[in-house]
């Protein structure tokens, strides 16, 4: 019994440990879209209302004009996306879409927004380009 109790502490303090290690690594790295969300073709023609959405949901963190420096970045583990850096600019509408219905880190997932919303959201990110 006392050997047991041991065992669940010594298994329960590495998972602790092993915990520690992987939650400041998320968010960090590359952030790569799997290769079939990548090739997915973007359906929705022009960004209809969707600036106005953009403005309550994501503004915040990537800021007004998508630069990454909303008021609420600086307090972040991981910087908002520069929306109109070529970083983001040079990846496919299939991983932008993926990307914003996924989420990682502090980048909540917004896979509850329509799915058409979602496709404007990439043409919106599209007319920030530098
Ligand atoms: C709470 C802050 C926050 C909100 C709100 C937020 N984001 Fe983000 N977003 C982030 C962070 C932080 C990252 C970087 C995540 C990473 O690299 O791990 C990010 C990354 C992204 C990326 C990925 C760009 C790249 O690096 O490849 C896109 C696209 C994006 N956000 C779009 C949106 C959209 C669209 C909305 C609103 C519907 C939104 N975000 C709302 C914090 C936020």
């Amino acid at each position: 019994m006392r050997a047991l109790k041991v065992v669940t502490m010594v298994l329960s303090v590495s998972s602790l440990v092993a915990l520690a290690v992987v939650v400041p690594a998320w968010g960090q790295g590359v952030w790569t879209a799997p290769p079939d969300a990548k090739n997915r073709q973007n359906p929705a023609k022009g960004f209809g209302n969707v600036a106005k959405a953009v403005a309550v949901n994501c503004a915040m963190c990537h800021g007004a004009g998508g630069k990454g420096d909303g008021p609420q970045a600086a307090g972040l583990p991981t910087k908002p996306a520069d929306w109109t850096s070529e970083a983001v600019q040079k990846q496919t509408d299939g991983e932008l879409f993926w990307k914003i219905s996924t989420g990682r880190g502090p980048m909540p997932p917004w896979r509850h927004l329509p799915e058409k919303e979602r496709w404007e959201i990439v043409n919106y990110i599209r007319t920030l380009k530098k």
